[in-house]
């Protein structure tokens, strides 16, 4: 056993911002509520319902996550939301088509009705298909930051919240790259003032929890803390910080099947992915500027996976396509499928197929509710900026300079899970196993 690391407890209540109160959002709370009072179960929770093996396998000891980890309690959450829309959370779940209505939004609907959104720091051209107009209309970048902060102070005192997490669960803004604004605090702020376009609302809501001391996870995948500016700052403000991209569909799939490519060194020659999606997320990522964010955040993937330079007969000329499509009668069903294109011995060419058919806001809301309480967790242990070991949640992960990041799902859990136990002062599992045969 090594040292435990010192975590502050996980007493009394935790208020958890979503940026955004849409599908994701609104099926993220209606979830908890409804296994807070025992009507669902949270299936696709890691923190609800995974285990983690301790020790050596001789031992036995494979507790609950959440018996292991002192993790906030689904009874101590409180909601906030900011949305472009001014619909609450009832009415936006009844209108987001994932959830039954009888069963899984009037069974809550008191609490549904409660969470109202605050104004949203928005401009429409970050995402033009949004119509909504729950926002400060012609406001400059530095009224919204101002406006955010005001809010997250204003909920902490009315709502009597001892913690905060924020989570962005709004839509994909158009493609944005890091420039000079986002290098330091100061260009950043003089960016702000300028009202630069290279500022989007996720990066102020980034920037105002940050210096609020919230810890920020991004569902999307925008820039918004991926900037050196605001890494830097979570380290300095001793803040924790992770994105970018729930891994839920085919992106979950994509790094499942390509480590296991790579493992067995066949050849890939190409890979096509597409998608047909009709939920609102779908509609904003119809505008071509805004898929290229999310086709920029999915296609990294692969090559980080399969390493062409290493390998460059099995990997030097892939094909790699991805395409989503706007197609309003599926809802937020999604359906994906992939073809793959394989090689093996002596340059054989083989096929996999692979059609899933999602429910998107069912697999993403149990990444968001991990996300929280683990930030929260991280958060009570000390740990600022960038949390890798979160990786396991993300289509894009956040890295240190320098770093690829690790895309492989099982490296990704493997990594989560030492850091659970180096966070608890078990020993970290290599799976070296000498010991069952040495006889030591
Ligand atoms: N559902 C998934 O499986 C999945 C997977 C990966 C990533 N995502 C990402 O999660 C995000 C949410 O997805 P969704 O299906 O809930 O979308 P959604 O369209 O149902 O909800 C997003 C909400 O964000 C609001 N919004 C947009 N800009 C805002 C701003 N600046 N401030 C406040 N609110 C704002 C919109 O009005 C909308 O109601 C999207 O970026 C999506 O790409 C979703």
């Amino acid at each position: 056993m090594s040292e435990t690391r010192s975590i502050a407890p996980a007493d009394g209540k935790l208020g958890v911002l979503t940026v955004g109160l849409g599908a994701v959002a609104t099926t993220l709370i209606a979830g908890v509520e409804l296994a807070k009072r025992g009507q669902g179960l949270p299936i696709g929770s890691m923190t609800q319902m995974g285990t983690i093996r301790l020790g050596k396998r001789t031992e036995n000891r494979t507790p609950l996550i959440k018996d292991f980890v002192p993790l906030a309690r689904l009874d101590d959450i409180v909601w906030g939301a900011w949305d472009v829309f001014p619909d609450d959370a009832y009415v936006s779940a009844t209108r987001a088509g994932v959830l039954e209505q009888g069963k899984h939004i009037e069974a809550i609907s008191d609490v549904l009705r409660d969470i109202r959104p605050m104004k949203a720091a928005f401009e429409r051209k970050y995402a033009r298909n949004l119509t909504g107009d729950n926002y400060y209309e012609g406001a400059s970048k530095r009224e919204m930051l101002n406006s955010i902060r005001a809010d997250i102070n204003r909920f902490r005192d009315e709502k009597k919240v001892d913690r905060l997490v924020m989570i962005w669960c709004a839509s994909t803004e158009i493609f944005i790259e890091p420039g000079p604004q986002h290098e330091n605090i100061a260009s950043f702020e003089k960016a702000i003032d300028a009202n630069d376009d290279s500022i989007a609302p996720s990066m102020l809501y980034a920037y105002a929890a940050i210096l609020e001391g919230v810890p920020f996870a991004n569902g999307s995948p925008n820039l918004a803390v991926d900037l050196p500016c605001l890494r830097d700052l979570a380290i300095e403000k001793k803040v924790a910080i992770s994105g970018k991209d729930f891994k839920t569909g085919q992106t979950l799939i994509k790094t499942v099947i390509a480590p296991m490519i790579k493992v067995r060194q066949l050849g890939l020659a190409g890979w096509y992915s597409t998608n047909i999606l009709g939920n609102r997320d779908g509609e904003v990522l119809d505008a071509p500027e805004n898929f290229k964010t999310k086709e920029e955040s999915k296609l990294g993937v692969l090559e980080d996976i399969l390493q062409p330079a290493q390998n460059p007969d099995l990997y030097g000329d892939i094909f790699h396509k991805v395409q989503i499509n706007y197609y309003p009668p599926r809802g937020d069903n999604k359906e994906g499928w992939d073809n793959i294109d394989i090689f093996g011995w002596m340059g054989y060419p083989m096929e996999i197929k692979v059609n899933f058919l999602c429910r998107d806001s069912i697999l993403a809301a149990p990444l968001a509710l991990d996300l929280v309480l683990y930030s929260d967790l991280a958060q009570r242990a000390g740990l600022g900026g960038i949390q890798e070991w979160l990786s396991f949640y993300y289509k894009s992960p956040q890295v240190a300079p320098g770093l690829y990041p690790e895309h492989d799902l099982f490296a990704q859990l493997t990594k989560l899970q030492n850091t659970l136990r180096w966070m608890m002062g078990e020993d970290q599992i290599t799976h070296l196993g000498r010991e069952y045969y040495d006889g030591e």
